[in-house]
């Protein structure tokens, strides 16, 4: 049986997306009958940068699961230098039923997932950050009930966390617009497959670099750091995001019943400002708390089936 890795949200189709979202409510209302259902299973997590969120949920999933995790950082790591991706990935795959990977270069989980004969999850690369845009695809749906046609801005860096919001947003049919400074957008390939998957599912994705046009009658107002880890952070980059903050001014363009969402960690006072994060209308937290339930679905969804060790 072929093993399914997610590594970009194009691993997974719309039909698993729902059904993972339906065993997700269950695990949030605590309605799932098997106590320990992952009982016997590890995970290993291999991460090359740091993390709060990532490895807490998964750390956090596994215990509730009845499972456990085994964390391996940096220092343990140092996949092409203290040994190949494929040895790495070999050896692991006989001590642990899944590995959830952070990793620089989106390559380098590519080549795990590619000698692992264990599920690899992608727990953040320079490219993709799928588990987090589950997590906000469900907290919007959780808030409006649908993304068919719902109008979603993006404003900011064309980073990992914009790339998988696009696929997400496509898959999901809503109508999302990306504002970018000049020199900071999406990668065209990611765009082109975005826009492919939004046509077939009734949706749409614009491209500008007009912040204000990007937030006017927005439903949803996402955004991200604008130095993401790993990147040089120069003062020449901050100037041209400045305009992209989400800030009083911008957040008045929206919807008067818009929501705003951030990934995390935010840096208060530039891309977004203390008044708008701590706002009524802000999700930042409930985003939070929803990478717990959604990577719990997908810890059951891909290791379930898997042999204990
Ligand atoms: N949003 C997110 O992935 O946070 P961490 O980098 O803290 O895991
Ligand atoms: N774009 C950010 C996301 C952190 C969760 C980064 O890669 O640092």
């Amino acid at each position: 049986m072929a093993i399914h890795h997610v590594l970009a949200l194009t691993d997974v189709s719309r039909p698993e997306i729902d059904a993972l979202f339906e065993l997700t409510s269950l695990l949030k209302q605590r309605k799932v009958k098997v106590s320990a259902p992952l009982a016997g299973k590890t995970l290993g997590l291999m991460f090359q940068k740091p993390s709060v969120r990532t490895r807490l949920s998964f750390e956090v999933g596994m215990y509730q699961l009845g499972g456990q995790c085994a964390y391996l950082g940096p220092e343990d790591i140092q996949q092409g230098h203290r040994e190949s991706a494929k040895d790495l990935a070999r050896v692991l795959s006989r001590y642990v039923n899944g590995i959830a990977a952070r990793t620089f270069a989106h390559q380098d989980v590519v080549e795990l997932a590619r000698w692992s004969t264990v599920p690899v999850i992608n727990g953040l690369s320079d490219t993709h950050h799928p588990c987090q845009a589950l997590a906000d695809l469900y907290t919007i749906l959780g808030h409006f009930g649908s993304l068919k046609s719902l109008k979603i801005a993006y404003l900011g860096d064309g980073n990992n966390v914009c790339h998988s919001l696009m696929h997400g947003c496509a898959l999901l049919g809503a109508h999302l617009t990306v504002a970018t400074p000049k020199p900071f957008p999406p990668q065209p390939g990611i765009v082109e497959e975005a826009r492919r998957a939004a046509a077939r599912a009734g949706g749409a994705l614009t491209l500008t670099h007009d912040p204000n046009a990007a937030a006017s009658g927005a439903a949803v107002l996402y955004t991200d750091v604008w130095v993401s880890m790993g990147q040089a952070r120069t003062p020449a980059q901050l100037k041209a995001f400045a305009p992209f903050q989400l800030n009083r001014a911008l957040v008045a363009r929206a919807d008067k019943r818009h929501i705003v969402m951030h990934c995390l960690p935010a840096h208060r006072g530039e891309e977004i400002t203390d008044e708008v994060m701590d706002s009524p209308h802000s999700m930042v937290y409930d985003q939070a708390e929803n990478r717990l339930h959604v990577q719990k679905a997908i810890l059951l969804w891909l290791l379930r089936g898997a042999k204990s060790r």
